[in-house]
């Protein structure tokens, strides 16, 4: 099968309910959390794709065992020192940053070297964040002359507890220190700038000895030693993410209406709903309920007759980290001049995004100016796109897939979409229910 996507029509309105797949920070998090948990844990609508497949061959390495079953997963735990550090294990994260990022914290007791390798994506990132923390707690790392992967940790038995101030609001180094922390004496603690906190709600939920204070721009996290894990049976959440691609189609459209079923809305997540419902955009969400401490509801979306233009405010950024690329499509339709800052994190992503945000927009035919941490975008309510467009060589960066697809629906032209099977990372059946959309017509 061809792993280009050809769209040469746009939807047509639309009034859908629908259900994407499992939140992937949560999936990736259960992973971690019941390879620790003593006893067998399960797993509903667990996400499989890609990043959660390579997080089970992961605990795999380190002599866990797992199960996938079309109802359920199950991860048969040995306990929080059950890991076998057995000799030249190696760890392959493939694209996930997640998965690379925090099962270092994981790892710092490790008493024989553990190789950790990713895909082309991944290798191009930076580690050092991670490695500079750990590095404190008595770890010990070798990194590409880049400081990149492949890289080579050597742990301590005696990991000695750290003040870590984590400023770039990366919920991936703040939840690596979080697993470090778990296996160190005394009390780890961090100040981190706000970001999302399913690392946080998974300790408090276990019973794990971490604290929590909010404080106005950052929260100041506590952790101690932890001796037993119970084991964790959850029930994923679809995720806001993948969710974000089908609100923007709604926003996009004319005279359409969307529901998307049992969504994870953690207030950490939701900047896309602020600052879309700033743009104009009517959402709501239906039967909202907690469980396990995250919030679940219905997200119902209507799509707007205009939609307005966005000075949009920092503290939307942390929220809608993974979402700005197909935001910016809709700052593509707004009237008037919208305005993204303090961005600069999202050109350490699985693309350099906020330069392939530009690069979308270009092709479109939408000015912008951009700099290396902000955009302003011209928008254009009467755009219709009548040319043929290009989509490669944008390191299978998911994210970009699936924005260039809602773009092609949403404002025409002829376009040509490679590496598909990029979506496999944490998407796998998006074409699947785009294809639905189409059914509609
Ligand atoms: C994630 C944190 C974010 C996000 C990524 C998932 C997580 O990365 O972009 O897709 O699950 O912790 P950073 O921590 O680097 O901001």
């Amino acid at each position: 099968m061809s792993n280009t996507l050809i769209i040469n029509n746009k939807i047509k309105s639309f009034k859908k309910n629908i259900t994407v797949s499992g939140d992937k920070s949560i999936s990736i998090r259960w992973v971690l959390f019941s390879s620790l948990a003593n006893g067998i844990s399960k797993a509903r609508n667990l996400l499989i794709s890609e990043d959660v497949l390579a997080s089970l061959n992961a605990i795999k390495k380190l002599g866990i065992k797992y199960k996938i079953t079309k109802k359920e997963c199950k991860i048969y735990g040995q306990g929080i020192n059950g890991y076998r550090y057995k000799k030249n294990i190696c760890i392959d994260a493939k694209n996930s940053g997640t998965l690379g990022r925090l099962i270092l914290g994981l790892l710092i007791n490790t008493t024989n070297p553990i190789k950790l390798i990713g895909d082309k994506s991944l290798s191009k990132r930076d580690f050092t964040r991670i490695s500079n923390p750990l590095n404190k707690f008595g770890a010990k790392f070798i990194l590409t002359k880049n400081k990149n992967l492949p890289l080579t940790i050597t742990g301590t038995i005696k990991p000695k507890s750290i003040k870590y101030f984590e400023n770039k609001g990366s919920a991936q180094c703040k939840s690596s220190v979080i697993f470090a922390g778990m296996r160190t004496e005394g009390t780890t603690i961090i100040k981190a700038k706000k970001s999302r906190n399913h690392t946080e709600l998974l300790c408090q939920y276990l019973k794990i000895p971490l604290t929590v204070k909010k404080k106005k721009n950052y929260d100041e996290i506590k952790i101690k030693k932890v001796k037993n894990i119970r084991t964790l049976n959850y029930n994923i959440p679809s995720d806001i993410s993948s969710s974000a691609f089908f609100i923007v189609l709604t926003a996009l459209s004319k005279n359409s209406e969307l529901i998307i079923k049992n969504v994870n809305i953690n207030p950490s997540r939701i900047g896309i709903i602020h600052i879309l419902k700033k743009m104009g955009v009517k959402i709501s969400f239906k039967n909202s309920k907690i469980y396990k401490g995250e919030k679940i509801a219905d997200i119902k979306v209507k799509s707007p007759t205009e939609l307005k233009s966005i000075n949009c405010p920092k503290k939307f950024n942390s929220g809608a980290i993974d979402e700005f690329l197909v935001i910016f499509l809709a700052a593509a339709r707004a009237k008037g001049i919208s305005y993204f800052k303090g961005l600069s994190e999202l050109n350490q992503k699985e693309s350099p995004r906020l330069e392939w945000g530009a690069k979308i927009l270009n092709k479109m035919g939408i000015k912008n100016i951009i700099n290396n941490n902000s955009i302003k975008i011209y928008g254009n309510p009467d755009l219709k796109i009548n040319k043929s467009i290009s989509i490669k060589n944008y390191l299978k960066d998911h994210r970009v897939f699936m924005t260039s697809v809602i773009a092609a629906l949403s404002f025409g032209g002829y376009w040509k979409i490679y590496d598909k099977d990029s979506i496999k990372t944490s998407f796998p059946n998006f074409l699947q229910i785009i294809n639905g959309f189409k059914k509609n017509e």
